[in-house]
């Protein structure tokens, strides 16, 4: 049964996030912003990585369909995934599949449509693009061609919306200019997040840019991974409403420390 909307409004719920999605009505999100686990055998506290694809992938159509439900016509979904762009990575695990292609075909048979792609360049110096910050040791055959692979700095930030690509209602924006003219690029550079009180938390600065490019002041943004709850802080920092989900008790409670950290500061004088 679709819960009351202001019961679930600036709320971090420890559970999964099909559960909270089917406490929502329909048409009610703004805008979602997450990354999932990407089934690449990272060590999440209570969550396994390493599923079958099949398994995988009929999960994260059952998230793409159940945002498809609560989004409201014109919503968007900004989805964060890895590249896995060489069979070299691939060939070393039958988990493996080469992304973000399966991301893109899933959520438009569940009739997102496709509509943007960022690439995220993960550059530790913003000012220096070249200095990159990742994993940087895939690589096959050191100094020779024998059997040399790319090594990748890059993540993808699919941006997908529902029905109508325009957003339905009036709102205020507060995107300034020098913003706007940098994050429509679709070459993004800032630095990987080095906090790693979680396993694979983004950067505040992914959100943000999401938040700031694709919805109004106020909006209600979803995060349905929250890990250590970027997504919501970022909403208090940039003045949207959120809800998310995360099902480790652990990462819940560190979201929900750093969200209340923010709130605090926020609600100071000269927060
Ligand atoms: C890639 S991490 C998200 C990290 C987050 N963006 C951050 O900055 O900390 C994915 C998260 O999804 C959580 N998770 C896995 N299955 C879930 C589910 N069914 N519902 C909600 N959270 C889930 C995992 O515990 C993990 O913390």
């Amino acid at each position: 049964m679709p819960e009351e909307k202001e019961e679930l409004i600036n709320r971090i719920f420890n559970e999964s996030c099909l559960d909270t999605m089917a406490r929502m009505p329909e048409n009610f999100i703004d805008l979602t912003i997450t990354s999932p686990p990407y089934n690449v055998g990272i060590k999440y506290d209570g969550y396994n990585d390493s599923r079958h694809p099949e398994e995988y992938f009929d999960f994260i159509k059952k998230v793409a369909s159940g945002l498809y439900r609560v989004t409201k016509k014109g919503g968007r979904l900004c989805l964060n995934v890895p590249f896995i762009g060489n069979s070299y990575l691939v060939g070393k695990s039958q988990e493996l599949q080469f992304y973000p292609s399966p991301f893109i075909d899933i959520f438009s048979t569940t009739n997102w449509i496709f509509r943007d792609f960022f690439v995220w360049i993960k550059s530790s110096e913003p000012e220096n693009p070249n200095i990159f910050s990742g994993n940087s040791t895939t690589w096959g055959s050191w100094l020779s061609p024998s059997c040399p692979y790319a090594r990748c700095f890059l993540e993808a930030i699919l941006i997908f919306h529902k029905e109508d690509k325009t957003l339905q209602e009036k709102g205020i924006s507060d995107i300034t200019k020098e913003e706007f003219l940098e994050y429509t690029k679709n070459a993004w550079y800032f630095p990987v997040e080095t906090n790693r009180e979680h396993p694979a938390p983004y950067p505040l600065e992914l959100p943000k840019r999401c938040m700031k490019l694709f919805s109004w002041v106020n909006a209600i943004v979803y995060d349905p991974f929250a890990g250590s709850g970027t997504t919501p802080v970022a909403c208090v920092k940039n003045k949207r409403r959120y809800i998310a989900s995360e099902t480790s008790e652990g990462y819940y409670k560190r979201a929900v420390w750093r969200v209340r950290d923010e709130e605090a500061v926020i609600s100071l004088p000269f927060g």
